[in-house]
């Protein structure tokens, strides 16, 4: 018994790594979020009633557990060197004839050196020691000699491996890469931490090296880090011959990785799959390449410059490494840099220009952010105008004032930031900036709270607040109310047609179309959206209503447990605590939201206007498969979703990995070990038709 089920803990090791393997690294999920949970709890039950059984590269280690006093310095096996520069095509040249040289290839020997290029990634650098296969530890690049080990930290990370995927593991293994945050990733990190009235992040760089440095682990868990493995450290038991073959090793064995360009795809067809790619939002993979000579990696660097913005991640350059490791041992080192590499870096994007004027916008939740409004100035091909100044100390701490020249540049790519003032340029009499007391807008006054670092507008009834919130309210992801703009969200406030979010419901067509620039058929479709917003999902509703710390994951775990507003309304703070993953913070700020008379008011008024969202769907507990396990294998002439719907609309459950506890197996067309390990355990094989004969 016990043997068996230590067996089922390794396959559901397994199982857990494979699935986070196609997510996190391929971006191809092959298996629910519900199924992976129930597997994920299984493998929990398992481990709490064998606590012996669990070891360091279970699926469940990565949760940050207890934070620690400090990180433990660890000297690298290899020191982790830095890369010298080039700025140009020029350098990149010179850089190839230094690599020839010291080859001793003399000046006639037309024989080209073979490179490998990849854009270099800005990020923090990180080695993950593998130990015979096993994630060991983590080390940061600190001095290049000696590092931290943030192990705690990258476990959380499900898209590095615990394990390496190979049967044969190397006795050691150090891999190399780049800590990063996608751009969107970032955007929407900043966003929640502007919600929860927290400091925003500078850059991508910066909150990803902010995470990594943080000793409870609990906070790397909860910021969108990835990672790309580009190098080796020290390593045993494996062998190579080219850096190629390195980085498609690391690929192999499950680590994420840039991708290589497959051989047989010449320059431009790989540049124009490549921009494919971008265009339809994709995850670019197959971005290193290999090139025969200098002049392939020069069009490289020119190519990768011109994507630079479109990729999901920031770079600020390219590195070129000689592809033969041979060539590399006798290369060696200097001062402190490979001769074999080489780091070109891009077009500085940095610009400078004068601060008109610093205003304040307010936001949903009251906040008064500071914006430089600037004479446009042209950064790397983008006109900018505007620049956060995030909050008062980061004013103070740059001496940002109105009339100061500056220079800005695009941080992170997305967002532009001032980086330093240029005191000698700076005007006589000119005064340091202070965020007003008083709202801009409402005139009310605004408070910087203990502990904050924002300071708010405290009017509930402030019309900027209101114009926020209602945009909110609207929003794709929200109520998703099309036709309906920000600036005739504007006007509606100021011609005060609309001061609470039930007030679009009374909107009639007359009123809209005496706006101007109204016409017949806008009018028509902006009521048809209104319309059909009355019955989408609770869920969305609530996270319509702005309520503090209430994201799209938290209003969707409350609509699972409240059919309605009302009864989300009266929830105690004890009961919402008890939900999954809303800790007390939130659950007082959703409970305390709910005491405010005007908020109830309108949950009435919503529901008389006809508002009427759907209850998230509770699973039927009366189906004639209720209570029971299916697992699907093999090609069935259904699509697998619609397959799984129709098993839960019977109350039944759908797993990815049969076990004792499954009770049907549907198997369709070249079914395989699934269904083996169904006969093996006599669970009982349904067929297709067996299976449409049970259906009602
Ligand atoms: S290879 C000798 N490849 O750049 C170092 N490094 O300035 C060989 N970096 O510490 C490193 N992207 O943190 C390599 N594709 C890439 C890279 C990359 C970023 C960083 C790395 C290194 C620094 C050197």
């Amino acid at each position: 018994m016990s043997k068996q089920l230590q067996k089922r803990l390794l396959e559901l090791r397994e199982e857990i790594a494979t699935h986070n393997h196609n997510y996190h690294v391929l971006d191809r999920p092959t298996m629910s979020d519900r199924d992976y949970d129930r597997i994920y709890s299984e493998l929990l039950e398992i481990e709490k009633k064998h606590p012996e059984w669990v070891t360091e590269d279970s699926p469940s280690q990565r949760v940050g557990g207890t934070p620690l006093d400090k990180f433990e310095k660890v000297q690298h096996r290899e020191p982790m060197l830095s890369l010298q520069n080039s700025y140009d095509a020029d350098d990149l040249r010179a850089f190839d004839e230094r690599v020839k040289k010291f080859l001793g290839f003399t000046e006639n020997n037309d024989q080209d050196i073979e490179y490998f290029c990849e854009p270099k990634l800005d990020g923090l650098a990180m080695e993950l020691i593998y130990e015979n296969g096993t994630l060991t530890g983590a080390l940061t690049r600190g001095d290049g000699v000696t590092g931290e080990n943030v192990l705690s930290n990258m476990k959380t990370l499900k898209s590095i491996p615990l394990k390496l995927k190979t049967k044969k593991p190397p006795a050691l293994l150090e891999a190399r890469g780049e800590v990063l945050i996608y751009k969107n990733d970032f955007a929407q990190l900043n966003e929640t931490q502007q919600e929860n009235g927290q400091p925003t992040f500078a850059n991508p760089r910066n909150a990803a090296a902010g995470a990594v440095r943080q000793l409870d682990p609990k906070i790397a868990a909860s910021r969108p880090l990835k990672i790309l493995a580009y190098s080796l450290g020290a390593y045993e038991g494996i062998e190579f011959e080219t850096h190629e073959q390195v980085e498609s090793t690391l690929a192999n064995f499950s680590l994420p990785t840039l991708g290589i360009a497959p051989s047989h795809l010449n320059f431009k067809k790989w540049a124009e799959q490549i921009k494919k790619e971008i265009k339809k939002e994709k995850v670019t993979s197959g971005l290193a390449r290999v090139c025969k000579n200098i002049d392939e990696v020069v069009e490289y660097y020119h190519f990768i410059e011109s994507i630079r913005h479109d990729l999901p991640y920031d770079i600020d350059g390219m590195v070129t490494k000689v592809n033969r490791l041979d060539f590399q041992d006798r290369l060696g080192t200097i001062a402190r840099s490979p001769r074999w590499a080489n780091a070109a870096k891009f077009e500085p994007e940095q610009g400078e220009t004068v601060i008109n004027e610093i205003s304040i916008q307010v936001g949903r939740t009251g906040a008064l952010t500071p914006v430089a409004i600037m004479k446009p100035v042209s950064v790397g091909g983008v006109t900018i105008s505007n620049a956060t100044l995030h909050n008062q100390d980061e004013i103070d701490r740059k001496d940002v004032r109105p009339g100061d020249t500056v220079v800005i540049q695009r941080a992170g790519d997305v967002i532009p930031e001032v980086v330093r003032v240029i005191l000698e340029k700076r005007p006589k009499g000119s005064k340091a900036f202070k965020i007003p007391n008083t709202c801009p807008v409402c005139k009310a006054p605004a408070e910087r709270l203990e502990g904050e670092v924002v300071t708010r507008c405290l009017n509930p009834l402030c019309e900027a607040k209101l114009r926020e919130s209602l945009k909110h309210f609207v929003s794709r992801k929200a109520m998703n109310i099309d036709h309906l703009g920000e600036r005739l969200i504007d006007t509606f406030v100021t011609e005060k047609l609309i001061s609470k979010f039930s007030d679009l419901y009374r909107l009639t067509y007359e009123q809209i179309i005496a706006l101007e620039r109204q016409g017949e058929k806008s009018t028509q479709n902006l009521l048809n959206s209104i319309e059909a917003s009355k019955s989408i999902p609770l869920s969305r509703l609530i996270f319509g209503l702005g309520i503090r710390f209430v994201g799209e994951q938290t209003a969707q775990i409350l609509a699972q447990k409240y059919s309605s507003l009302e009864e989300l309304s009266k929830a105690t703070e004890e009961e919402l605590i008890e939900l999954d993953d809303i800790g007390p913070k939130v659950a007082h700020s959703i409970h305390e939201a709910f005491q405010e008379k005007s908020l109830l008011q309108e949950i009435k008024d919503l529901e008389k206007l006809g508002v009427k969202p759907q209850a998230s769907a509770k699973t039927p507990t009366d189906g004639i498969f209720s209570g029971k396990t299916f697992v699907i294998t093999g090609t069935l002439p259904e699509k697998r979703g619609v397959v799984k719907e129709l098993i839960e609309n019977h109350g039944g459950k759908v797993s990815g990995s049969v076990s004792k506890k499954t009770d049907h197996v549907l198997a369709g067309e070249e079914a395989g070990s699934k269904l083996e390990k169904a006969e093996k355990l006599k669970v009982n094989v349904l067929s297709w038709e067996e299976f449409q004969g049970l259906l009602p």
